[in-house]
């Protein structure tokens, strides 16, 4: 079992687009995946959930196990037929879960207890869709990750960006999870037509190196078009954004 974050503090960079696409993508490969939505918008939620699945949520979870309760994690794994994988969804709630975090003595950890229970071993790979903050909530995502993979918009600053991620990457490798691995950055989002853009996505590759994944996702409609129609663009026929999570799939599994 590998569980993989999807980071990066800045907003609207196509982490939830990446988390369901990756996650929908290691599915159709015969890969066990569960989505972890970390996120109070409920944007991932909204787009994998089923109806009828009721409203148990990740922040129910982080309370029961921060106050004591005891729960079945089986009873949070609601799963997507079309999608192949299964998810825990997010509630509004989550926005209260670093304040009860906190109260932990075990804070940085409470997710990564979660998530090594033994009911978590039935899966290959379980992607966290990170919300846009370094808070407790996203350094508890770290914690609990064999590695992260990083969103990234081919936009000025977007490297500067970048530096206060890493930075909290190394203090969770240094304090809690020495084991903790960058997959890669992904490009995505690219409008490959602005030289402007070209010329970040070169800054990047020199910046990072192989650290950069081969596969760089571009600017497409397909990305919206898949969410608002509550599905992966995975599987939606021909797309070509589904495609690219296809091959970016394969450079994940390989790492
Ligand atoms: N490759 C793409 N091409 C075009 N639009 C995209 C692409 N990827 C994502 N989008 C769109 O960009 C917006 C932001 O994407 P997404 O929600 O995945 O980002 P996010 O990093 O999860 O945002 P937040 O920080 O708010 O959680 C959404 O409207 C999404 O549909
Ligand atoms: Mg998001």
């Amino acid at each position: 079992m590998k569980i993989l974050s999807i980071a990066n503090q800045k907003g609207g960079v196509g982490k939830t687009t990446s988390t369901v696409n990756l996650g929908a993508a290691l599915a159709s490969m015969g890969q066990r995946v569960c989505l972890v939505d970390l996120d109070s918008q409920r944007n991932l939620s909204r787009t994998v959930q089923v109806e009828g699945h009721g409203n148990r949520s990740i922040a129910d979870l982080i309370y029961n196990h921060v106050s004591g309760i005891g729960y079945d994690p089986c009873q949070y794994l609601l799963h997507n037929e079309k999608e192949k994988l299964d998810y825990i969804q997010a509630s509004t709630m989550l926005a209260t879960a670093p304040s009860i975090l906190a109260t932990s003595d075990n804070s940085n950890m409470v997710l990564s207890e979660i998530l090594h229970a033994p009911e978590f071993g039935q899966y290959d790979y379980i992607l966290i869709d990170c919300r846009p903050a370094l808070d407790l909530l996203t350094v508890n995502a770290l914690a609990a990750s064999d590695a992260v993979i990083v969103p990234v918009e081919p936009e000025s600053y977007a490297v500067d960006g970048l530096a206060d991620l890493f930075s909290t990457i190394e203090r969770t490798q240094k304090m809690v999870n020495p084991e903790l691995r960058v997959n890669g950055i992904l490009i995505t989002r690219a409008d490959s037509r602005r030289t402007l853009t070209r010329q970040m996505i070169d800054d990047l590759r020199e910046a990072f190196g192989a650290q950069v994944y081969k596969t760089v996702i571009p600017y497409l409609a397909d990305a919206a078009k898949a969410a608002n129609d509550q599905h992966s663009a995975v599987n939606m026929k021909g797309s070509r954004l589904g495609g690219l999570y296809l091959e970016l799939a394969k450079e994940v599994v390989a790492r």
